[in-house]
């Protein structure tokens, strides 16, 4: 384990991002704001890096990462874009969406990045700093969530801190993210697919494609069993607490996350209350999903009532989270994959 590494924490200035380029130079493990969540880079043609990061984050050596790149060109480079991926791209980037795609035959991208996988996740993050540290380091940087593996995703750099502090080299505090969850995965096969629901929700994907996009079988995955995007093994997203989905009130000592401007009944009586977005907005509500995870994991209530979230736009995926947070970190070890009609 890398615990006992000197951990820097700079705020978001030039300086930092140069420091950001530089320790990704030498094979560094830097976290950095995306415009989702914070992510935990790596210089992606770097294997030994790589074998860092999974180590930090305490990740299953399985799960594939996205590499994060500067414009379409760098991508290009790294993998090969049909009509769909292009006009996606195009639409999207930069922003929440991410596209599996082949690997180019001279993808520079170490083998360890993308699990021996003979595709690649790539996006082009929105955030400022994400794309100054890309620009300044020159090459794609693959970057996982910057949590220990396991733990709700980190949207700000005290989340950070609590999880990784003495597992990595450097984290660059740019203060609370604007989205909150995860990007879109999308699989840009034959049909293209929604691997993952995130921030850009699946309505605006599927005007720009003409076309619906589809949910993969359940239980598909690759020759060699792997799950087709691993995100989905079903307790990646849990808080130590017990959460309790679609709660209509508060019981003896649950904490309340609550969503609109509604009170529930025994709710004064909570262990503590949060509201995702008390005038009902879901962008809002994702904005403060995990950090309120976090928060009411601290309380040491017996569980954490969540008041139903509405499924449309950005809804799914905070219902995909919350899904995965109701699992429990005990099922963890089952690693059993939630299979899309779980997902409602
Ligand atoms: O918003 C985000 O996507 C954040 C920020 C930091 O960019 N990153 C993030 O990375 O959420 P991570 O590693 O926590 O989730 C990446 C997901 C995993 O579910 C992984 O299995 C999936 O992407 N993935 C990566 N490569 C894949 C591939 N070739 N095929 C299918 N799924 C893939
Ligand atoms: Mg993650």
């Amino acid at each position: 384990m890398n615990v006992g590494l000197k951990t820097q924490i700079l705020p978001a200035t030039e300086a930092a991002v140069a420091s950001a380029a530089r320790c990704l130079a030498q094979g560094g493990l830097v976290a950095f704001p995306t415009e989702t969540v914070y992510g935990l880079g790596t210089d992606a043609a770097n294997a030994r890096a790589i074998a860092r990061l999974y180590e930090a984050k305490g990740r299953p050596s399985f799960n594939p990462l996205i590499a994060h790149i500067g414009d379409i060109g760098a991508g290009m480079r790294i993998a090969r874009f049909n009509a769909m991926a292009t006009k996606l791209a195009e639409a999207f980037w930069p922003g929440p969406l991410t596209l599996v795609l082949p690997r180019t035959n001279d993808c520079a991208v170490a083998d360890l990045a993308t699990a021996g996988l003979d595709t690649i996740a790539i996006r082009v993050p929105a955030h400022r700093i994400a794309r100054a540290i890309l620009r300044a380091f020159g090459g794609p940087v693959v970057a996982p969530s910057a949590n220990l593996s396991g733990h709700v995703s980190p949207t700000s750099a005290a989340h950070v801190q609590s999880d990784l502090m003495g597992r990595i080299d450097l984290i660059v505090d740019g203060g609370a993210v604007a989205v909150g969850v995860e990007s879109t995965i999308v699989g840009c096969f034959d049909a293209p697919m929604l691997l993952r629901p995130g921030g850009l929700p699946r309505g605006e994907i599927e005007r720009v494609l003409g076309r619906p996009l589809a949910r993969p079988a359940e239980d598909a995955g690759n020759e060699a069993g792997q799950p087709l995007a691993p995100g989905m093994l079903a307790s990646h997203y849990a808080p130590r607490t017990q959460v309790r989905l679609n709660a209509g009130n508060v019981e003896t000592n649950e904490a309340l996350l609550a969503f609109g401007p509604e009170p529930v009944p025994g709710m004064e009586a909570a262990a503590a209350v949060m509201n995702l977005s008390s005038r009902g907005d879901l962008a809002e509500a994702a904005a403060n999903l995990f950090g309120y995870l976090r928060a009411l994991d601290t309380q040491g209530a017996r569980a954490i009532a969540v008041m139903p979230v509405p499924h449309h736009g950005l809804g799914e995926a905070i219902n995909d989270r919350l899904r995965r947070a109701a699992m429990g970190r005990d099922q963890k070890s089952a690693r059993r994959q939630i299979g899309p009609r779980d997902l409602g």
